[in-house]
């Protein structure tokens, strides 16, 4: 089954109104007229809906990088899906790293955000990844598997159509580290084949597996020429316009 690319950049705590404006323009201008592949950006909440203005009429979908799962209420610090759809997003990110090591953030509350996001209609980005002491302690496949599986509680087949897996190792973020074409490979053909498991053989060949931590213009296309690699999550080099487009157009 051939999955649609898709490239989502995660601006995380960057950019006030004028900067975001002209990044999400940029970004939008570099994308028209491809429509063999999906952009994404994440900007901070506070410039969610100048971003979708900006992108408006785009391809461009406007992601939060993180979402409640309660449509209103008592929870200081939090926004929830309605806020994000009426700000002209259509998606959320869920279960970043830093959300889980910085703001201890547990595969629990992360399945309550990820299920409150899909009933509310979004799409839903579930990061996923191992630190390097479970790697080298050779837990990387138990970190994997509890957090897909703990991540994903709960979740129809139906519903899967909307949410894409990130795989990020933690080692490799903000790090200038990438992980080998063959170690992210290893990792996504894990998740792939732990899909089937969970749910159906047809839910794994659908579902997009984003690769994640220092995606960059000079390695993104080794690694969307591995089989299980169906796009990227990029932090930083999503900040710069040229790369960012740059890695759009991989291939
Ligand atoms: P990076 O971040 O590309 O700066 O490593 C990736 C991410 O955290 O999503």
């Amino acid at each position: 089954m051939k999955r649609k690319a898709l490239i989502a950049g995660n601006w995380k705590m960057h950019t006030t109104a004028v900067e975001a404006r002209m990044l999400a323009t940029a970004v939008a201008e570099g994308c028209s007229g491809i429509d063999d592949r999906d952009v994404l950006i994440a900007p901070p909440f506070t410039v969610l809906g100048e971003v979708a203005a900006s992108v408006k009429g785009s391809r461009v979908i406007v992601a939060s990088q993180n979402v409640c799962w309660e449509e209103q209420g008592a929870y200081t610090g939090e926004i929830s899906p309605i806020m994000v759809k009426a700000a002209g997003g259509s998606a959320a990110i869920v279960g970043h790293s830093e959300r889980r090591q910085i703001f201890l953030e547990g595969d629990d509350l992360i399945n309550r955000r990820l299920t409150g996001a899909l009933t509310s209609g979004l799409m839903v980005i579930l990061c996923v990844g191992e630190t390097l002491e479970e790697r080298e302690g050779g837990r990387m496949f138990a970190v994997l598997d509890r957090q897909v599986r703990r991540g994903l509680a709960g979740v129809d087949a139906a519903a899967m159509t909307r949410v894409v897996i990130a795989y990020e190792p933690v080692w490799a973020i903000g790090t200038g580290k990438t992980a080998s074409k063959e170690q992210a490979q290893e990792a996504h053909a894990f998740i792939r084949n732990l899909l089937g498991e969970i749910f159906q053989k047809d839910i794994a060949a659908q579902t997009r597996i984003l690769y994640g931590g220092s995606v960059k213009p000079t390695n993104i296309d080794e690694l969307m020429a591995q089989p299980d690699i169906d796009g990227a999550l990029v932090g930083g080099a999503a900040l710069d316009p040229q790369s960012f487009r740059r890695i759009i157009a991989f291939g």
